[in-house]
């Protein structure tokens, strides 16, 4: 029989970087697939999951699987079992909340969604208040914005560590890009898209994709922008009310989040799209905005510049401004009126 010693050391040698990974909201449709991949990846060594209920039955489903990590669930009804589920979490994801029903747009959902990504936001904060937060809740241009102004009201916001997911909006464009032009989805350099994560906040920059920009009419270059920016409602409508994107979500979430461990396992050039806390347009008073950034063992490492927008671009660019503006307002304001 193996000694404990010798059980130890067979773990570790396997063991590529511990990280703690937290998922809050793990038994729902997005949080069960994504905790899966997690499980999967060799870079957590630790996996807490929370729900309200049942966190514990995925939990110890998920333990089966033998991969080098533990598995845990907390459930709401236990003492403490929010704060125990978070506690020395390098990564929090959080993907608690309702999913739209056809017919409903993202900001459908902000009154239920907004005070839920509230409370978990304040037992992260004082928790886990150096983890990378990854907010997949939606309205993702308004959840991110009330993580941070519940962060920076208890002292605790780092920019670098909030992120919210907007990977869907890449991973589709991708898919949809290599429809057009009948060509390998997984080769093709990936569409920048700047902006936000609903409607016509995403901006999917074509011009400056070489296949898009030479192989696409006017027309199919109309039709693949709003394909991409309404994605969504395509699964929400085959869904038929029963939510969605869940399962394209958790493979998006999970190239996220290995992304964030890569970077602070200090990778060189991990590259990603993000809603973040941006400079480049705060003198408009939009202090978020999705954009490529380089990660690091900090967080994002550097947020990269735009490029060269069309002149279609920059008119999308002016529509979406508006909308993005009044969508984080919605957020802060949410939090200002709660003190
Ligand atoms: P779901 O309803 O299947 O699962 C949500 C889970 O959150 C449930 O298990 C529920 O018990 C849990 N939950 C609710 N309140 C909670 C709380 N206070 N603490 C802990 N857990 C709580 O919904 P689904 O399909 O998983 O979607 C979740 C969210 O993700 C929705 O807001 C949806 O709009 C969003 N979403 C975001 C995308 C993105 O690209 N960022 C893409 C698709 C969905």
């Amino acid at each position: 029989m193996l000694s404990r010693i010798a059980i130890k050391r067979c773990f570790s040698q396997t063991t590529i970087n511990p990280y703690k990974v937290s998922v809050l909201g793990a038994c729902g449709g997005i949080g069960q697939p994504l905790s899966l991949l997690l499980k999967l990846n060799p870079k957590v060594t630790s996996l807490n999951l929370y729900d309200l209920k049942n966190a514990k039955g995925v939990a110890t489903d998920l333990s089966h699987i033998p991969t080098n990590s533990t598995v845990k669930g907390f459930s709401a009804d236990e003492a403490d079992g929010l704060h125990n589920a978070l506690k020395d979490s390098d990564l929090v994801v959080i993907p608690a909340g309702v999913p739209r029903k056809p017919g409903m747009t993202r900001d459908d959902l902000f009154n239920i969604n907004a005070g839920i990504v509230y409370d978990l936001a304040k037992a992260t904060a004082e928790a886990a208040p150096n983890a990378c937060v990854l907010i997949i809740s939606n309205p993702v241009n308004s959840t991110v914005p009330i993580v941070a102004e519940v962060f920076k009201k208890l002292g605790k916001y780092n920019p670098k560590k909030l992120f919210g997911v907007t990977t869907l909006d890449s991973i589709r464009s991708a898919r949809f890009l290599s429809e057009l032009t009948n060509t390998d989805p997984t080769q093709n350099k990936r569409i920048s898209i700047i902006g936000g994560h609903s409607g016509v906040t995403i901006l999917p920059l074509l011009s400056q994709d070489e296949l898009a920009s030479t192989k696409l009419s006017k027309e199919q270059k109309d039709a693949l922008i709003h394909r991409i920016q309404f994605g969504g409602d395509e699964v929400v409508k085959a869904k038929n009310g029963a939510g969605s994107a869940t399962l394209s979500m958790a493979q998006a979430g999970s190239k996220f989040a290995d992304a964030v461990l890569k970077g602070l396992a200090g990778e060189e050039n991990v590259i990603e799209p993000t809603f973040i806390d941006s400079p480049i347009l705060k003198d408009e008073g939009i202090d978020f905005f999705a954009q490529l950034v380089k990660l690091g063992p900090e967080g994002v490492k550097e947020i990269l510049p735009i490029g060269n927008l069309s002149k279609e671009e920059l008119e999308l660019l002016e529509n979406c401004k508006d909308a993005l503006k009044k969508n984080i307002k919605k957020g802060t304001d949410f939090v200002d009126n709660k003190h």
